[in-house]
């Protein structure tokens, strides 16, 4: 296995596979969307493909797929047929919005699809409509309960926002107590496509846990797997469990093991770096399958030791004005 150099494996690839949605999170995205690429700036199937057959000799054994959303990309099936069959890549994941995904459910678990992350912020549709712009809850929560049922392991990712959702913690956390999955609390983050500095920024990692132990005074922690993002706890009697996840104050960078490729081939080797390489470049040049091996290992030479040193290196010091959409979470 590959080490950084900070001593930390590089064991995970996310790779986004659209920078296009079907949601408007207005935490993500502005209302009007944003530029998204055209067909030819996106890698090729064939090109994500041989990027994951290479990144699996240097070590990388999960790949978690993300967006945008993945499944607005015509031919995600067949893909990620083709990706379970790289040798070496042992674990798939997928991350969605759920509002494509109920109908495809049967086939994720018969790729063997180790586990599905849902965003998903609020139960009320009133709310979901007015966070997502849209009003689709319905057809996330067949995707929740058609994955509970074929028996997926389901984590739901709710970023928790001032003036928003604050309310749903309590209900999202009720979710635990009959369904096997873990509900996953998230800080958010300033990668909304407009550039803009979180402001009111006030539901930091403990307070949130403040919350969650005043409304479930048995709360324990969990031991946390070494590469977590999530701190986890649990509740006795609860079927499932949950996680915190401090990503806007960034306290996981110690453990990291994540890299991302974007849509269009860009290889981020921290959440909140702008591009390390460009790999569509070194992909569509002609370069054989030890260059890029060699390119990954440069990049892994030289990866921040966290989130803040990353961000002080971004060739534009201005707030970071990506999307999530085209970073893929
Ligand atoms: N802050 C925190 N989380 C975010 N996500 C998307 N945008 C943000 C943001 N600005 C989350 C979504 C999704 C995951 C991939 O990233 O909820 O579950
Ligand atoms: Fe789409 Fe996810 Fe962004 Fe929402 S957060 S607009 S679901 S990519």
């Amino acid at each position: 296995m590959l080490l950084d150099n900070h001593g930390r494996p590089v064991n995970y690839l996310r790779l986004a596979v659209t920078d296009r949605c079907n949601l408007r999170c207005f935490y993500c995205m502005p209302e009007e969307g944003i530029q998204y690429l055209p067909k030819k700036a996106l890698l090729t199937y064939e090109e994500m493909e041989r990027t994951v057959r290479v990144m699996a000799g240097l070590g990388v054994n999960k790949v978690r797929i993300t967006g945008g959303e993945p499944f607005v990309r015509n031919g995600l099936l067949g893909f990620l047929r083709r990706l379970s069959e790289i040798p070496g890549i042992d674990a798939l994941h997928l991350t969605t919005n759920g509002v494509l995904t109920a109908p495809h459910v049967a086939e994720l678990k018969a790729l063997g699809v180790r586990s599905v992350n849902l965003s998903l912020d609020t139960l009320d549709r009133d709310r979901f409509r007015h966070i997502t712009r849209r009003d689709e809850l319905p057809r996330v929560l067949d995707t929740l309960h058609a994955l509970l049922g074929a028996g997926i392991e389901v984590k739901i990712n709710m970023v928790v926002m001032e003036g928003k959702n604050t309310q749903d913690i309590g209900p999202m956390a009720e979710l635990t107590r009959h369904h096997p999955v873990s509900v996953r609390f998230i800080e958010e983050m300033p990668f909304n496509g407009e550039g803009a500095r979180l402001e009111g920024f006030t539901w930091h990692y403990r307070r949130i846990l403040d919350e969650l132990k005043a409304h479930y005074p048995g709360l324990y922690k969990l031991t946390d797997e070494p590469n977590a993002t999530a701190y986890g706890y649990g509740v006795p009697g609860h079927a499932g469990t949950f996680g915190v996840i401090a990503a806007f104050s960034r306290s996981f960078c110690g453990t990291c093991n994540r890299i991302r490729l974007t849509a269009q081939g860009v290889l981020k080797t921290c959440l909140y770096d702008d591009g390390v390489l460009d790999l569509r470049q070194l992909l569509r040049g002609g370069s054989t399958d030890e260059a890029l091996a060699d390119a990954f290992r440069g990049a892994f030479r030289h990866r921040a030791k966290d989130g803040f040193e990353a961000e002080g290196r971004r060739s534009s010091h201005l707030p970071a004005s990506e999307s999530m959409s085209t970073i893929g979470g």
